[in-house]
C-alpha cells in the first residue's frame, strides 16, 4: 500500500496496555512507516490515566486521553475521579474518556456507568475538553443522556458500529464519528456499516484503530497497532469515492481541530 502524504492520526490507541507497551519503540517506528503522525493514547482507569499521560510527555506525536471507561467504572476508588481531574492540567492531555455506556458488558452496574459519563460530561463541558464515548449495544441510551443536556457535546463517538439513524442523532448532538477496523472485516453482513461510514459528513469523520482490539483486514485476530490504521483509511477512502490522500487529509484536519493537536509536533 501506498504511504499517505500527509500523517495519519490514529485518534483511539491504548498503548497503556501491556501488550502494546512491550514493544512500543517498534511500534511507533512502524506506525512511523505507515504513514501515522500523531496518536491518541486513550487510558480506561485513573492508573491507567496516570500511566499514558507519563507515556505520552516522552513521545513526540502521542497525546493522551484521561478518563475511566464504563466496563471499569465499578473498580474505580473513592479519589480516582481526582486523579483524572488532577491529570488534565499535564502537558499533552487533549481529551476525556474513555467514557460511555456498555449494555454488552455487565462489570459495572448501567445506572453508576451512567452516573460516570455524566461526570465525564460535564468535566469536559466545564474544561473544554472533547470526550471519547465508548458505546456497546447502548446507542439510545446515550442519545438520550446527551440530549437531556440540551447543549451541543463536543467529542467523538469512537469505533461507531451502529445505523444511519443513530449516526445522525450523534451527529445532530455535535459528535464526530470515528470507524476502527470493523469496516474492513469482509463479511458481507458489515456493508450496511460501510454504507453508514460513506455517509457521515466529511468534516465529522475520524479514523482509529482501538489497538490492540479489533485488528482490520488482513491482521484480523492478531494484536493491533497504531500503524494498521493506514489499512482502515484505505478501505474507508474506497467506500467513500475518494482517494486516501483526501480521506488522509480530511480525517486528519478533523482530528487536529477536534483533539487542538500542534501540527509541528509529530511522530
Ligand atoms: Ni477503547
Amino acid at each position: 500500500m501506498t504511504r499517505p502524504a500527509l500523517g495519519l492520526v490514529d485518534t483511539h490507541a491504548h498503548l497503556g496496555d501491556p501488550q502494546l507497551t512491550a514493544e512500543l519503540p517498534a511500534l511507533l517506528e512502524r506506525a512511523r512507516a505507515a504513514g501515522v503522525a500523531q496518536i491518541v493514547v486513550v487510558a480506561t482507569t485513573a492508573e491507567d490515566s496516570g500511566a499514558v499521560t507519563r507515556l505520552v510527555a516522552g513521545h513526540s506525536g502521542l497525546f493522551a486521553a484521561v478518563g475511566i471507561h464504563p466496563n471499569d467504572a465499578a473498580q474505580a476508588q473513592s479519589d480516582d475521579w481526582e486523579r483524572v481531574e488532577r491529570l488534565l492540567d499535564s502537558p499533552k492531555v487533549v481529551a476525556l474518556g474513555e467514557t460511555g455506556l456498555d449494555r454488552y458488558r455487565d462489570r459495572t452496574p448501567f445506572a453508576l456507568q451512567q452516573e460516570w459519563f455524566g461526570r465525564h460530561l460535564s468535566l469536559g463541558q466545564e474544561r473544554g475538553l472533547p470526550v471519547v464515548i465508548h458505546c456497546r449495544q447502548s446507542e439510545q441510551d446515550l442519545i438520550d443522556q446527551m440530549r437531556s443536556l440540551r447543549r451541543p457535546v463536543r467529542g467523538v463517538l469512537h469505533s461507531f458500529t451502529g445505523s444511519w439513524d443513530d449516526a445522525q442523532a450523534f451527529l445532530d448532538l455535535g459528535l464526530h464519528i470515528s470507524f476502527a477496523g470493523m469496516v474492513t472485516f469482509t463479511n458481507k453482513s458489515l456493508d450496511a456499516l460501510r454504507e453508514v461510514a460513506a455517509r457521515v459528513p466529511a468534516d465529522r469523520l475520524l479514523v482509529e484503530t482501538d489497538c490492540p482490539y479489533l485488528s482490520p483486514h488482513p491482521h484480523r485476530g492478531k494484536t493491533n497497532e497504531p500503524g494498521y490504521v493506514a489499512l482502515t483509511a484505505a478501505r474507508l477512502a474506497g467506500v467513500r469515492g475518494v482517494t486516501l490522500d483526501e480521506l488522509v487529509q480530511q480525517t486528519t484536519a478533523n482530528a487536529r481541530q477536534l483533539f487542538n493537536l500542534p501540527q509541528d509536533h509529530i511522530l
